[in-house]
């Protein structure tokens, strides 16, 4: 399989034999061929949060292959977003030009662009058409390109189907139907309700939004201004806050990221679990005491399917790139038809390329991408906002308190509407 690209503008093309070997001749007659100081061109540096599954390093080695002088060296960080996201961004105050490439949070783009720690990006050069269109949104600042979709993602709900089967039951489509499963069939196996990422982190800050979202509630409007303070939302956290109240919401579930949720689930401790889908090939693994025996379906609301929040992560050029013209052209291989496979073929993550979801060959291998296809078209981003770090650790502070403490919903809803006003008045 060969992929084209136009590198320097058009100037060069250069054909690449996507398992990484370098077709006949090919290899030295790409840009790197002709890498000088100043031209834009050289090796790079791309940052990343944790690499769960392991695929990246050896995806950028079909690149190495084919450009010994624009090579990239691939810098893991922490798994967690939010420690990915204070590294980086230590590093980016302090002038520190060590990375090139940002795989970068999709909530993040609108602070590192206001910040000018990374630079707009000429939208000609990618691929932005054969996205699936939300992704595109997470993008922009400004209506310009500062980043360009890589991987996405959406919530969705895992669950037990021999238990459900087992009850005569489908899976949940409704909180109510969600709740009355988790009270009266998980107790009868010895599992847990529900559970979700509900550490304060990024993760609880998506989880809470997801139940403001399917509830109809917002938390900022499209100006920034504070919306939060709504019936929507006091149905949301209170959604989250009574689970925890009322028992089918393990209170252990206060602790969990991605991959403690993950884990419980796998090792046959939940009924329910709202994770991200890379959660589906752990729990089908050799090591999964749930394989075969459960189904994902999309998050359910109060009264029908709920909404998820867009996850997923952009790829973005430094501002201080040594090698902008090198950084571009490897965003489009990484963005290309061929490597966005691999990203869902050996990644086991979300490609942002919308073909993908319709091919009956992956659909056979992946069974969840129409389900996930459905949540990525209805899922909504993140409150945007310059001061986007200072917004989720208001929204992750006030929910945990509203779950752990069981404070009432009405009054953390105030209390978060207090705290982002300040926030934003800030800004
Ligand atoms: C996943 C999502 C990302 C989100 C994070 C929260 O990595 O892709 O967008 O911020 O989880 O934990």
């Amino acid at each position: 399989m060969r992929w084209i690209r136009a590198a320097g503008r058009g100037l060069l093309v250069a054909a690449v034999v996507l398992a990484g070997h370098v077709s006949a001749g090919a290899g030295a007659g790409t840009g790197s061929a002709g890498a000088a100081p100043g031209d834009g061109r050289g090796p790079m540096t791309l940052a990343t949060a944790g690499d769960l599954t392991g695929y990246l390093g050896p995806l950028l080695e079909g690149w190495n292959r084919g450009h010994p002088d624009e090579r990239v060296t691939l810098v893991e960080l922490p798994d967690s977003a939010d420690e990915t996201r204070a590294q980086l961004t230590t590093g980016l105050r302090s002038g520190d030009g060590r990375y090139d490439i940002l795989n970068m949070d999709v909530a993040w783009t609108s602070e590192f662009a206001a910040a000018g720690w990374i630079a707009p990006l000429d939208a000609d050069r990618f691929p932005l058409g054969s996205f699936l269109p939300p992704v595109l949104g997470t993008a922009k600042y400004e209506d310009r390109l500062y980043a360009v979709p890589y991987v996405t993602n959406a919530g969705m709900l895992y669950y037990r189907k021999d238990v459900l089967d087992g009850a005569g039951e489908p899976p949940p489509r409704t909180w109510a139907e969600l709740e009355r499963q988790a009270r009266t069939l998980a107790p009868r196996h010895g599992l847990g309700g529900y559970a979700g990422q509900f550490l304060p982190y990024e993760g609880l800050t998506v989880n809470a939004t997801e139940a403001v979202y399917s509830a109809g509630g917002s938390i900022l409007g499209d100006d920034g201004e504070v919306t939060v303070d709504s019936p929507a939302a006091r149905t949301g956290l209170g959604f989250l806050a009574r689970g925890v109240r009322d028992g089918w919401i393990p209170r252990e579930a206060l602790t969990y990221k991605e991959e403690e949720s993950r884990q419980a689930f796998q090792d046959g401790r939940l009924l329910f679990l709202r994770n991200w889908p890379y959660a589906y090939a752990g729990a089908s693994g050799a090591d999964s005491r749930v394989a075969g025996k459960f189904g994902a379906v999309p998050l359910p609301g109060p009264d029908g399917p709920g909404t998820s929040v867009l996850g997923g992560s952009n790829l973005a050029v430094s501002a201080r790139a040594r090698h902008p013209e090198s950084a571009s052209d490897l965003i489009a291989y990484l963005t290309s038809a061929p490597v966005q496979r691999k990203v869902l073929t050996e990644g086991a993550l979300p490609p942002v390329r919308a073909e993908l979801y319709r091919d009956p060959e992956l659909i056979r291998r992946f069974p969840y991408l129409p389900t996930l296809r459905a949540s990525v078209l209805s899922a909504a981003p993140r409150p945007k906002s310059a001061r986007y770090e200072q917004v989720s650790l208001a929204v992750q502070a006030v929910v945990h308190d509203a779950m752990a403490q069981h404070q009432d919903p009405a009054e953390s809803v105030r209390r978060l509407s207090r705290e982002l006003s300040a926030v934003t008045r800030r800004g």
